[in-house]
């Protein structure tokens, strides 16, 4: 199956990351938001990646507008009837992805693959809200933040997604660059089951006076050669992305590995959602 015109639902920091490194892989691509509002912020966050890029000598100016040329924005779910592939990145809500779900299978052609960028939300779940002839069309494509940089491309087979589905994602994930893993339909799939219990214990540390975040952080980033420690990448997730994680999976396993700490939560209670609220373990400037 050929894959031509992809609909991104959703243009938060996922969406837009996503949108845009599909219509830099030279697909057309129809990026849908709920309302006007956020659809101009969804904008503005691919254009100013765009720019970027073209400052950075990485792209050049006519490749950038030809990038812009490839992207259409909407509020109307309706236009997604012209998408062979749709990538969904809404918010972390399993009802609201069912029924978006529910509506992409009536709006798309019968050809068309359904994906979940979710990151803890059983794909079989989403799939269910599907007719019996779409779920095998259904799968995960779990992409990492920023989308434009993180090479991975974590693909999740629901109970009832075909081969010839994952061969198709798999050959399109290929496409736009990303190296692809395959993943069972569990929370966490491969990576965010190994990631999340490290950063619940690091939470767990801190709560507990093992050091400083900094030091913590700063030991991670220099002893381990990661990128950012745990506070630093917790921020960056977002204090309540991560909570929803950990719930999903304590939910699952029932394992005290996956259980919130107290901190976590009282965090997220008190609106320190990290870097997007400009307050979670460090402050940013907004
Ligand atoms: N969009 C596009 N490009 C970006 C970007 C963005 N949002 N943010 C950074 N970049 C690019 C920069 O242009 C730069 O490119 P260059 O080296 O070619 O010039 C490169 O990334 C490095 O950026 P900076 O120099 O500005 O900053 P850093 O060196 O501090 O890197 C980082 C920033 C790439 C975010 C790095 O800190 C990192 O890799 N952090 C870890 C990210 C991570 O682990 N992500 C996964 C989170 S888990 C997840 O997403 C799953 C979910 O389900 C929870």
């Amino acid at each position: 199956m050929t894959i031509q015109t992809v609909g991104v639902v959703g243009c938060g920091q996922m969406g837009s990351g996503i949108a845009e490194v599909v219509a830099r892989s030279g697909y057309r691509v129809i990026v849908r938001e709920v309302n006007d509002a956020l659809l101009e912020r969804g904008q503005q966050r691919i254009r100013a990646s765009l720019e970027r890029a073209v400052k950075k000598g990485k792209l050049s100016q006519a490749d950038a507008d030809a990038v812009w040329e490839r992207l259409t924005f909407t509020t109307t779910l309706d236009e997604m009837r012209a998408c062979d592939l749709v990538i969904e990145a809404i918010v972390e809500n399993k009802e609201a992805k069912q029924e978006l779900f529910a509506a992409l299978d009536t709006i798309t052609p019968p050809h068309a693959i359904l994906a979940s960028n979710t990151s803890s939300i059983s794909i079989t779940a989403i799939a269910a809200a599907t007719s019996e002839a779409r779920r095998p069309r259904v799968l995960g494509m779990h992409f990492f933040n920023p989308v434009p940089v993180m090479p991975l491309l974590e693909l999740v087979r629901g109970l009832e997604t075909a081969e010839e589905t994952l061969a198709t994602a798999r050959a399109f994930g290929e496409s736009l660059g990303k190296t692809i893993i395959v993943a069972k339909d569990n929370p966490g799939f491969i990576v965010n089951l190994l990631l999340v219990p490290y950063l619940l214990d690091a939470i767990r540390w801190l709560e507990y006076g093992l050091a400083t975040r900094e030091d913590i952080d700063t030991g991670v980033k220099l002893g381990l050669n990661h990128p950012m420690g745990p506070y630093e990448l917790s921020d960056f997730i977002g204090l309540d992305t991560l909570l929803f994680i950990a719930d999903a999976m304590y939910d699952e396993f029932r394992d005290p590995r996956y259980a919130a700490p107290p901190l976590l939560r009282r965090m997220v209670a008190a609106g320190h959602l990290g870097r997007k609220s400009g307050r979670g373990f460090y402050e940013y400037q907004r």
